[in-house]
Formats: C-alpha cells, structure tokens, sequence
C-alpha cells in the first residue's frame, strides 16, 4: 500500500495508473476508521483497479466552537486497517498541504448548505465541498464512494459533481450499524456509556416511524411526532431536528407518496456529542 503525503506525488502517481488504463476508485474520510468506512472501502476496491483513500480532518468544514482539535486521530491503526482491506493508496496531506494561510476559494451550493444540518452548522458544508472538490482535483478519480450515513452531504455532493460537470461518477453505500443499532460513527468514541445507551432512541425512533409506514400510515407530521415520542424518553437527548424529506430533491414532504424517497433524517447531541441518523421510510 502506497501511502502519500504531497498533491504533486500523489497526483503523479495516479495519472500514471490512469496512462496505464486503471480504473481509479476513491474513498474520502477524516480518518479514525470503522466498519462503515471500510465498507466504503470494499465497494471502490471490488469495483475498481486502484483503490485510493485519503485521510484528512479537514479544518474548514469545523466551526470555531467544533470539535476539530478533539476529533479522534490514530493514523496507525487507520493505516493497518487499511492495509488489510488491500486499499492501494492513502493520502494524508496535512493542513498546510492542503491549505495555504490565504486560502480565499470555497464552493457554496447554496439552498442545500443551509437547511438541516446547515442550519445548526452553517459554514460546514462549504468545507465539505470545499475539500471534495480539491480531493477530486487532486486524485482524478473515475469514482467516488460515500455513506448514506450523511444523507445530506451526499445529496450535496452530487448536486456539485452535476453542477460543475464533474468527471467523476458518485456511488452511495448504506448505513453499517452497531449490533444493537446505533450507526457507526468515529464521533461515538466520545459517548459515555449512559450516552451511548440514550443514543439508541435515534435508531429506535427511525425504525418505529419506517414501522408505520410499512402499516400504511403516510402523514409525515404523525410520523415525526411518533419519533420524537421516542427520542424524548431519552432524558438527555436535546434534539435538533427530526425531519423527512424526499431524498431526490432534498425537500420537506408532508405526506409519503412514492416508495423509497422518503427518508427521515435526525440530529440530536448527547451531552456533548451530535450524532445523526437517517432511514428510508
Ligand atoms: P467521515 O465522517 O470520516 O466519513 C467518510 C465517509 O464514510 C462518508 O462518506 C460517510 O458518509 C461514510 N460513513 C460514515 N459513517 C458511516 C456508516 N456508519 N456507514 C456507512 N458509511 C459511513 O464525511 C466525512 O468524513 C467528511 O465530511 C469528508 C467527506 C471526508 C470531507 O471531509
């Protein structure tokens, strides 16, 4: 496994593949991998020839008052994790590498950044599409892979990709779980174990809302007022949002009409933590 740390070896390098004909998959995370990650991870390599996977927390989509110096790092772990997976490339710029102290360029698009998860973090996802774009410029990938785990910021990301004319094809993979249901996620290192026992009322409640709308209801505003029952049984969860939305466009619905668009998204912070969650309904 090839592991970079500068844009113009990397670059180098995975132009030669492409000179060669590989097919180049490519895997963005800010690191401290776990099995939704390697999930990702699996699909680029099954689906291509050179599967590339960068680690970089990137400062520009944390808020001053975030948890970017407190976000969990462990390159070495994350690297031999990686090496199992036969992923044949990391890159791991650092932040000067990425980012000089007059850095002036950033990619708003603009209805989507500011709802949701925009409106309790509203810089955060021109970072996101900020540092994608760059990753896509930098590694030139024929692919690229992400969760539905961030249903918004993949909503997001396709929106620029299609905006921007972007060669590179976008494949969302599902959700990968804890046994007992809370998603995977690199934030849930920081839940005490009270919090992680609350946390569950988020997948609890997504999954009783998808279990109403197996028996027919369709009135989205029952819906959430039935998840949200569920979340308030948690006595520490403070709730952001329970919304549901048609995932094609990214709109509030008030009623469920087709199959599979409908998805209901949640947000809500235990102690100190903010986790989310979303299911299809
Ligand atoms: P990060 O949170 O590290 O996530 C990297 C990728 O893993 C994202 O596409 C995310 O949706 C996916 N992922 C996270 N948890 C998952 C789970 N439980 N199941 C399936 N996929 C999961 O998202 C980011 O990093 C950053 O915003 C990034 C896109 C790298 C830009 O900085």
């Amino acid at each position: 496994m090839k592991v970079f740390r500068a844009i113009d070896e990397v670059r180098g390098y995975l132009n030669r593949k492409k000179m060669e004909g590989r097919i180049i998959s490519f895997v963005p995370t800010m690191g401290y991998l776990h099995e939704g990650h390697l999930s990702l991870v699996r699909f680029a390599k099954a689906n291509s020839d050179v599967c590339a996977v960068s680690i970089f927390v990137n400062p520009a989509q944390f808020a001053p008052n975030e948890d970017f110096n407190r976000y969990p790092r462990d390159e070495a772990r994350d690297l031999n994790l990686l090496e199992k997976e036969n992923c044949d490339l990391v890159f791991i710029p650092s932040a000067d590498e990425m980012y000089d102290n007059d850095h002036q360029t950033y990619v708003h698009v603009r209805k989507y950044s500011q709802v949701l998860e925009g409106a309790v973090r509203p810089t955060h996802f021109e970072g996101v599409a900020t540092v994608v774009l760059k990753l896509f410029n930098i590694i030139q990938p024929h692919f690229a892979v992400f969760g539905q785990k961030d249903a918004q910021q993949a909503f997001i990301i396709k929106k620029m990709v299609k905006e921007l004319n972007l060669p590179v094809e976008i494949k969302i993979r599902p959700i990968i779980r804890e046994a007992d249901g809370l998603a995977m996620s690199s934030r849930n290192v920081y839940l005490s174990s009270e919090e992680r026992k609350s946390a569950l009322v988020l997948n609890q409640a997504l999954h009783t809302a998808k279990a109403l709308v197996e028996t027919g209801e369709r009135n989205v505003a029952h819906l959430i007022g039935k998840a949200k029952e569920i979340i308030y049984q948690s006595k520490i969860a403070q709730l952001d949002y329970v919304e549901v939305v048609d995932i094609e466009i990214f709109e509030r619905i008030e009623t469920i009409t087709k199959p599979n668009s409908a998805y209901m998204l949640v947000a809500a912070r235990f102690g100190k933590t903010r986790l989310i969650d979303n299911v299809v309904l």
